[in-house]
C-alpha cells in the first residue's frame, strides 16, 4: 500500500487519496521549466514532433540569458582551432573539466551557431573577417572567438527565439508559474523513481496546478541570488538544483562559484555587468590613483581567466580599503565604444559616467555557478525522464572555472542533445497524478520571517562564502544555514506557499550544498580559494553529493 505524505507530516493511503483528489490536469509530452536560452531552444527543437509546455516563473524574457552581453564562444575563424578552444576550456577548468564533454560541446559549437543564425539572430558582422562576423576576445581565450550582437547578445538571441515560441501551435507557454517540486515515483511510493511532471504555483491566482508530462526538463538557470552582490537576475534562486536534489539527483562541484570581476559600482545601478569584452577590446584595470595593477598578479594581466582577475581585485580592495577599482577604456574613440558597447555606454552615461572620458567604477560580484545537477552527454539526470539543461546542470564542461562565453554555448549544445534523446523515444500515456493538497495548511501570519531570512542568508553567504574562504567562516555559514533550514521547513509545512517562500526554501538548500561542498574540498582549485588550504592537490577530484546518502 502506498501512502501520500503531506507537507505537514500527516499521510493518507494512495488509493483513498487518488479517488478523493484526482481531477483533470494539463498533460503534455514534454514539460520545460524555464524560458532562458536552454528552455526556449529546446522547446523549438521539440515542437514539430511533441506537445510542449514551457512554464516560467516571471515573464518570458526574464532570466540570465536575456542579460548576456559578451557573446557565445565558437571556433569560427580559420586562424583558430577546435583543439585550442578545448585546451583553453580545460586550462580554465583547472583539472576538473570532463575532457569528453569539453570536446563534445566545442565540436558541436559551429552547428549551434548556424542554427541561431538560421533562426534570424542578428550577430554583429565584420566584412574583413573570414567568417563575415565580428569576433571579440575574452579572458582565457587564446583567440578572438566570441560571436556577439554588439554588447546585448542575450537580448538579440532571446527576442528571436521568444517570438518563434509564442507563435508555435505546439508550445503552451505559462508565464508567472513557478515550479514547486517534481512529481516522482519516489514521492508517489513507486518502486522506480521516474519523473512524471511537476506542481506549479500560479503566482497571480495562488492556485497550484499539477502538470503531467512524459519528459520533464529543468532549465531553471543559476543561483546568484544566494549572494548579496550578484550580476544575476531575481530569477536565479537555484530552484532547479534544489528540485533535482529533492527528486533524487546527484549534484556536483557546487563550491565553484564564479565571481565576475567587473560589475558596475554605483548606488543606483542594480547588478549591471560591464562585459569582459571591454577588457578584450583593451580595457585596463586601475587603482583610484590610476596605477595599473593586473600585470603584478598575472602575466596575462586583464585577460587572465576570471578567477584570477576577481581575486586580484578583491586583494587590492581589501589591502587598500577600497570600495571599488576602475576599468578604463577611455583611450578608445567614442565611435568605437558606441559601436561595440552601445548598452554599456548608454547605461553608464545615464548614471553620469562617460566611459569615453573617464574610467568605470567596478567591483566583483557573484556571476555563475559551475556546479549543479549531474547530467550525461544527453542532458539526462539520474532520475528517468528528467533532464537538466543550461546553468542548472553540471555537465563537466566547466570544471573548477568556466571559460567566458562557454555558458550560452553549453545551453545550445545540450538542448540539442536533450532534444535528440527525447525524440528517440515515443511518448507514452501519462499516469493520473494526485493534485496538490492545501487542506492542512493555513495562511501565513508573518511574512517578515521570509524577508528577514532572505536578507540574512545573502549577507552571510557574501561575507563567509565569497571569493576567499576559510574553514572557520564556512562553518559559521553552515551553522546559520541549519537554523534557517529549520525555520523555513516549519513555515513550508504549515502555510500556503508563495513564490518568495519557495525561492527562499530553494536558496537555503542551494547555499547548504555550496557550503558543504566548499568544506569538503581541502585544497584551492579554480574558483575555490581557501586560506587554510592554499595549495592544489596533485589529483583533481570532483565533489559529488548523493541525496539521502
Ligand atoms: P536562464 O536564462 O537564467 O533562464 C532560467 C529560466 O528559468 C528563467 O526563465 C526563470 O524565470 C526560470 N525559472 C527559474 N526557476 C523557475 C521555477 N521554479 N519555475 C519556473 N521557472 C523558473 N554566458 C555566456 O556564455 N556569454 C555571455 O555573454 C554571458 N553574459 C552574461 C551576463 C550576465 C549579466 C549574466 C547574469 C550571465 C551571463 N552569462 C553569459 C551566463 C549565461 O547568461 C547563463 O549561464 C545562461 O544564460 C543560463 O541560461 P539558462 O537558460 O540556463 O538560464
Ligand atoms: C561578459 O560579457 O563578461 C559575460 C560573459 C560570460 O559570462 O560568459
Amino acid at each position: 500500500m502506498f501512502q501520500i505524505f503531506f507537507r505537514n507530516g500527516t499521510n493518507l493511503l494512495l488509493s483513498e487519496y487518488i479517488t478523493e483528489r484526482m481531477a483533470s490536469m494539463p498533460q503534455f509530452d514534454v514539460l520545460i521549466i524555464g524560458s532562458g536560452l536552454a528552455g526556449l531552444s529546446l522547446a523549438l527543437k521539440l515542437a514539430s514532433q511533441r506537445k510542449v509546455a514551457v512554464i516560467t516563473k516571471k515573464s518570458l524574457l526574464e532570466g540570465a540569458s536575456v542579460l548576456a552581453q559578451g557573446g557565445i564562444a565558437a571556433v569560427l575563424s580559420k586562424e583558430d582551432s577546435l583543439n585550442e578552444h578545448i585546451q583553453d576550456t580545460l586550462t580554465a577548468g583547472d583539472g576538473l573539466c570532463d575532457p569528453t564533454t569539453a570536446s563534445y560541446v566545442i565540436e558541436h559549437a559551429r552547428p549551434a551557431i548556424d542554427w541561431l543564425i538560421a533562426q534570424g539572430v542578428p550577430f554583429s558582422r565584420d566584412a574583413s573577417t573570414d567568417s563575415g562576423y565580428h569576433l571579440t576576445r575574452e579572458g582565457g581565450h587564446s583567440h578572438r572567438r566570441i560571436i556577439h550582437a554588439a554588447d546585448a547578445t542575450g537580448h538579440a538571441v532571446q527576442e528571436t527565439l521568444a517570438s518563434k515560441v509564442i507563435a508555435h501551435p505546439n508550445i503552451t507557454l505559462l508565464e508567472q508559474h513557478i515550479a514547486i517540486d517534481l512529481i516522482t515515483g519516489k514521492k508517489l511510493g513507486h518502486r522506480h523513481n521516474q519523473c512524471y511532471g511537476a506542481y506549479a504555483l500560479n503566482c497571480l491566482t495562488g492556485e497550484v496546478i499539477t502538470i503531467a508530462a512524459h519528459d520533464t526538463i529543468l532549465a531553471t538557470g543559476g543561483a546568484g541570488k544566494v549572494y548579496l552582490y550578484t550580476t544575476n537576475p531575481d530569477t536565479a534562486t537555484g530552484d532547479g538544483i534544489a528540485m533535482g536534489w529533492r527528486a533524487g539527483c546527484r549534484v556536483s562541484n557546487m563550491e565553484f562559484i564564479q565571481f565576475h570581476p567587473t560589475c558596475l559600482y554605483h548606488p543606483h545601478a542594480k547588478s549591471f555587468l560591464i562585459s569582459e569584452a571591454v577588457r578584450g577590446e583593451g580595457g585596463i584595470l586601475k587603482l583610484p590613483d590610476g596605477t595599473r595593477f593586473m600585470p603584478a598578479h598575472d602575466d596575462r594581466a586583464e585577460l587572465a581567466p576570471r578567477d584570477i582577475v576577481a581575486r586580484a581585485i578583491d586583494f587590492e580592495m581589501k589591502k587598500r580599503g577600497l570600495d571599488c577599482v576602475y576599468l578604463d577604456i577611455s583611450h578608445q574613440p567614442l565611435h568605437f565604444l558606441q559601436e561595440h558597447f552601445p548598452t554599456i555606454y548608454s547605461r553608464c552615461l545615464s548614471l553620469g559616467i562617460d566611459m569615453a572620458r573617464q574610467p568605470i567604477p567596478v567591483v566583483p560580484a557573484a556571476h555563475y555557478i559551475c556546479g549543479g545537477i549531474v547530467t550525461d552527454l544527453h542532458g539526462r539526470t539520474d532520475v528517468p525522464n528528467l533532464y537538466a539543461v543550461g546553468e542548472t546542470a553540471c555537465t563537466g564542461l566547466h570544471g573548477a572555472n568556466r571559460l567566458a562565453s562557454n555558458s550560452l554555448l553549453e545551453c545550445m549544445v545540450f538542448s540539442n542533445a536533450a532534444a535528440h534523446s527525447i525524440l528517440a523515444t515515443p511518448p507514452g500515456p501519462s499516469i493520473q497524478l494526485p493534485q496538490w493538497d492545501e487542506s492542512l495548511v493555513t495562511d501565513a501570519d508573518e511574512d517578515i520571517i521570509i524577508s528577514h531570512n532572505w536578507a540574512e542568508l545573502r549577507q552571510f553567504m557574501w561575507d563567509y562564502v565569497g571569493i576567499v574562504r576559510t574553514t572557520k567562516r564556512l562553518e559559521r555559514a553552515q551553522h546559520r544555514i541549519r537554523l534557517l533550514h529549520e525555520e523555513i521547513y516549519e513555515y513550508y509545512a504549515n502555510f500556503h506557499v508563495s513564490s518568495d517562500l519557495l525561492e527562499l526554501r530553494n536558496l537555503v538548500l542551494t547555499a547548504d550544498l555550496i557550503v558543504q561542498s566548499a568544506l569538503s574540498r581541502h585544497e584551492s582549485r579554480g574558483l575555490h580559494y581557501s586560506k587554510d588550504y592554499p595549495g592544489t592537490l596533485p589529483m583533481a577530484v570532483p565533489t559529488v553529493f548523493i541525496p539521502n546518502a
